[in-house]
């Protein structure tokens, strides 16, 4: 029942809804609807209540309704189930402890993180109006060629991002997404194995929609977030609807097809091929120009009369 009176909130866009009418609707008695709006706020959901005009789910453009979600995927093929909590320490985190018993395609999604990281153990600001989830991929190819879902999903991003923004969205190797040159989204993959010995891949991905941005830069780049970018409110719940269409589509590419197609895309976005970079890493940094992005997902790296291959890092252009 909470999850009913939550979608017919979530419907209502922000408005009232009358109590009388809502409990009708859904076929309760006004005593069971008060119960179950106290329930869902003690789970960490606004709604407020007016004597003349009934409840109100507030900020619903930050909640994400996973039935809702569902019905809205333009590619359902790869998302098998849809879990949304209010809050979370980090979805990858939780996402690891469910991963046993959850198939390919199982998605993750808080409204708020309270131990959320980034790459590189960086920590990971993730306040209410983010879309922060993580999705759970068994990619049928061998384990050396998972990093490159980095680059993959990175440009799932930056597609769907397009359809919210008045700029394209660019790529920095090997998982920030851009606009403006402003970090707007990055990915974190972790691999990890089941019961059964299996691996299995949790890919991480945190998108500033709403939220509250951290007052210092992440690795080296100023944060945006897509209010930031529009001055307006974006709805969560559309974002990530087609964010895993998108997703299911470049997967699929991926995996039947292999990365020739994705190497194009994120090149053509990408903001420092054929650029003096130097890629930091641990305590070591390595300058260059960066001629190419390899099929392996490597960066092509000219170091004086030599061709370097670089795997791991964070890129800065010079
Ligand atoms: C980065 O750019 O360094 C990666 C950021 C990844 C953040 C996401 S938010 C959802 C998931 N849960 C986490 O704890 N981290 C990832």
């Amino acid at each position: 029942m909470k999850a009913n009176i939550l979608s017919s909130l979530f419907d209502l866009g922000g408005n009232y809804i009358a109590t009388n009418l809502l409990a009708e609707q859904l076929g309760i008695t006004t005593a069971e609807l008060f119960n179950n709006i106290e329930a869902l706020r003690a789970e960490g959901y606004y709604i407020t209540y007016d004597k003349l005009q009934g409840y109100q789910l507030l900020d619903y453009e930050n909640i994400v309704i996973p039935s809702r979600v569902k019905e809205k995927l333009v590619n359902n093929s790869l998302v098998t189930d849809i879990i949304y909590y209010p809050t979370l320490s980090s979805t990858n985190d939780e996402a690891k402890k469910l991963a046993a018993n959850k198939q390919e395609g199982f998605v993750l999604v808080a409204g708020r993180q309270t131990a959320a990281r980034g790459r590189l153990g960086r920590r990971w600001d993730s306040d209410v109006g983010g879309l922060w989830f993580s999705l759970i991929l068994k990619p049928k190819l061998d384990l050396s060629s998972w990093p490159l879902m980095s680059l993959v999903l990175a440009s799932a991003v930056a597609r769907t991002l397009d359809n919210f923004l008045p700029s394209p969205a660019s790529l920095k190797w090997p998982n920030d997404v851009l606009v403006n040159n402003k970090k707007i989204a990055g990915i974190l993959l972790e691999v990890m194995k089941n019961q059964d010995k299996e691996n299995l891949l949790i890919a991480g991905i945190g998108i500033n929609v709403n939220n509250n941005l951290p007052g210092d830069f992440i690795n080296s780049l100023k944060p945006t977030s897509l209010y930031l970018e529009t001055q307006q409110k974006q709805i969560n719940n559309d974002i990530l609807a087609v964010l895993l269409s998108d997703i299911a589509d470049y997967y699929n590419i991926f995996l039947q097809s292999g990365f020739t197609k994705i190497r194009q895309d994120f090149k053509e976005r990408c903001i420092h091929l054929g650029k003096n970079i130097t890629i930091k890493e641990a305590n070591s940094a390595i300058t260059g120009l960066n001629l190419d992005i390899n099929e392996e997902g490597s960066l092509v790296l000219q170091v004086e009369d030599k061709e370097l291959l670089v795997t791991t890092g964070d890129v800065s252009i010079i």
